[in-house]
C-alpha cells in the first residue's frame, strides 16, 4: 500500500547502519512501489560532500546484482544530502529551507544517543519540527534507567510521545508480527497459552558472529543492554502479553507494558553469564575487546518469572550469545505432558512443542506424538506439522528486513511495532538491579568456547528444574 509523500531526513546517512539496513530498506520499498514519486530523502552527516559524491556512496550501499538500473537512476533522484554540524548551528538554515510544507516529515536519527537532545532541540529551535513531524530513534534508548529518564525528557522537550518512534528492529521481524497474528488470529492457542497448559517457555537468539570491529560499544554494553532488556524483552512481551482490545499502538503497548511490570526481579543463580574464549582459529573475546581484562558478557542465560494469573508457575528462560554454534532465533513454548499415558510400557516421548522460528527459515513447528508406524506395537514417536514461510508463502512477496517495514510504519504514522518511553524505562528497571548486582560482586562470567552452545552454567540452569535447552543448530 503506497504511502503519502514525505521528507525523510537521515542523520548519520554515511553510518554502518545507514548503509547496511536503510538504504537497502528503503530502496526496496521504492522498487515494491510504495513511495509517492515527489517523495525525497536528505541525507544529513557532519562530512563535507557534493550531492553527486554522496549519492555514489548511496548507490554502493544498495547495490544489487539484480537490481534494475534505471530504477536505481530514480530512487537517486529523490536524495539529496546537507552537511550539518548536529551539535553546533551549521547547515541547519539550509535544512529549513529544504523542507516542503504539507508533506509529511520525519527526521530519522541513526547517530548515537548523546546527539538525541542536541538535534531534537535543534528542530525545533530552527521551526524545522511541525506538529506532525515523526522524529525516529534508535538503540541503544539510554544505558540505564537514569539515562533512558534522560533521553525521554529531552525528546519530550520537542515533540510529543506521539511523534516519537523508539525503534526495537525485532518487533519489524515478519515472524515476529506473525507471534500476534498466530496468538490472537487463531482460536486455536489462546485457550492453551497459559500456565495451566504450558510447562515452560524458552527464548533463544543465538549468533554465530563474534563481536569483531564492534568491541568498544560491546564491552560497555555486554548481552544484557545489547540484547535482553531489548530484543528478547520485546519477544517476551508479545509472547506473555494479554490479547489487546484492538490492534492499536497503545491498546498494544499498554499490554506489553503489563508484562514487563509484572516481572519478578531475577535472582543471581537464576542467571548464567558467559564469556566466550578462543576455539580453533577463533579468537577469544578479550581478542575482541579494548579491555584485556573484561568481565562483560557476551552470553546470558536466565529464568524469568512473569508474576501474575496467566503465567504464575511457567517460567520463561531466555538465551542469547555470540560465537555460538550457530544462528538460529525461536520462540519454543513447551506444553505440558498429558495428566495421564494410557499406553502401558511407552515412556512419553517430547510433549508437544510450538516453536517459532524466527530465523533462519522463518516458521512455526508443532511437534506433536504419534504411533510408530508398523507392527511392533502401541509405540510412540514424534512428528512435527512444520510450516516453513517460504514454502507455504511461495506466491507472497518476499518477507521484507525489518527496517523496510518499521520505516514505512513511521511515515504512516503507526507506532504499533515501536516502544513507547514508559516500556523502554520498566525494561531498564527491571535490568538495572541485574547489572548493578554483576558489578558490586566483580562476578566474572564463565568461560564458553567459541562454537559451542554456551557456557556448562546455562546447561545447570535448566538442569537443576529438570528441563534441556533446545539444541542450538
Ligand atoms: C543488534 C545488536 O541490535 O541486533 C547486535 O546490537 C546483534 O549485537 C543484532 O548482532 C542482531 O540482529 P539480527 O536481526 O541479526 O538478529
Amino acid at each position: 500500500i503506497p504511502v503519502s509523500a514525505f521528507d525523510l531526513v537521515l542523520f548519520g546517512a554515511t553510518g554502518d547502519l545507514a548503509r547496511r539496513k536503510i538504504w537497502p530498506g528503503l530502496f526496496h520499498r521504492f522498487v515494491a512501489g510504495q513511495f509517492d514519486e515527489s517523495s525525497r530523502i536528505l541525507g544529513v552527516s557532519r562530512s563535507d560532500l557534493d550531492r553527486e559524491t554522496f549519492q555514489a556512496r548511496v548507490a554502493k550501499a544498495i547495490e544489487d546484482p539484480t537490481a534494475d538500473k534505471a530504477q536505481v537512476a530514480k530512487f537517486l533522484e529523490l536524495v539529496d544530502y546537507i552537511s550539518i554540524d548536529a551539535t553546533g548551528e551549521r547547515g541547519w538554515e539550509a535544512l529549513a529551507n529544504a523542507m516542503r510544507p504539507d508533506t509529511v516529515r520525519a527526521f530519522y536519527l541513526s547517530v548515537a544517543p548523546n546527539f538525541f537532545g542536541p538535534i531534537a532541540r535543534r528542530l525545533e529551535r530552527n521551526g524545522i519540527a511541525t506538529p506532525d513531524s515523526r522524529i525516529v530513534v534508535e538503540k541503544p534508548f539510554g544505558h540505564d534507567l537514569e539515562s533512558a529518564k534522560v533521553l525521554n525528557a529531552e525528546l519530550r522537550e520537542c515533540f510529543q510521545e506521539h511523534q516519537i518512534y523508539r525503534i526495537d528492529h525485532y518487533l519489524g521481524k515478519e515472524t515476529v508480527q506473525n507471534l500476534m497474528a498466530l496468538r490472537f488470529a487463531n482460536s486455536l492457542f489462546e485457550p492453551l497459552w497459559n500456565s495451566s497448559q504450558i510447562d515452560h517457555v524458552q527464548i533463544t537468539v543465538a549468533e554465530s558472529l563474534s563481536v569483531e570491529g564492534r568491541g568498544e560499544y560491546y564491552d560497555h554494553s555486554g548481552a544484557m543492554r545489547d540484547m535482553v532488556q531489548n530484543h528478547l524483552m520485546q519477544l517476551l512481551c508479545l509472547t506473555a502479553m494479554e490479547p489487546p482490545s484492538k490492534f492499536t499502538p497503545n491498546a498494544v503497548r499498554n499490554e506489553k507494558l503489563k508484562v514487563i511490570e509484572a516481572l519478578e526481579p531475577v535472582p543471581m543463580q537464576d542467571i548464567a553469564r558467559g564469556q566466550y574464549r578462543a576455539f580453533g582459529e577463533q579468537g577469544s573475546y578479550l581478542d575482541h575487546s579494548s579491555n584485556p581484562n573484561s568481565t562483560t558478557e557476551s552470553f546470558i542465560a536466565m529464568k524469568v518469572e512473569v508474576a501474575n494469573w496467566r503465567w504464575a508457575g511457567t517460567p520463561f528462560y531466555l538465551r542469547t550469545g555470540k560465537c555460538l554454534r550457530d544462528r538460529v532465533s525461536e520462540i519454543a513454548v513447551y506444553f505440558r505432558n498429558p495428566p495421564h499415558m494410557i499406553f502401558p510400557g511407552t515412556e512419553t516421548p517430547q510433549g508437544n512443542v510450538l516453536v517459532i522460528r524466527l530465523q533462519p527459515d522463518e516458521g512455526m513447528t508443532l511437534h506433536t506424538t504419534i504411533k510408530d508406524p508398523g507392527p511392533g506395537g502401541m509405540r510412540l514417536t514424534e512428528a512435527s506439522l512444520d510450516m516453513t514461510f517460504a514454502d507455504s508463502l511461495k506466491d507472497a512477496e518476499k518477507p521484507q528486513d525489518a527496517y523496510e517495514r518499521l520505516i514505512m510504519d513511521v511515515i504512516r504514522g503507526d507506532q504499533t511495532l515501536f516502544m513507547r518511553g514508559d516500556e523502554v524505562e520498566s525494561a531498564w528497571a527491571w535490568a538495572d538491579p541485574i547489572i548493578q548486582g554483576w558489578t558490586e560482586s566483580g562476578a566474572k562470567p564463565q568461560q564458553y568456547d567459541v562454537g559451542s552452545a554456551g557456557p556448562e552454567d546455562a546447561l545447570l540452569l535448566m538442569h537443576k528444574d529438570g528441563r534441556r535447552w533446545r539444541p542450538i543448530g
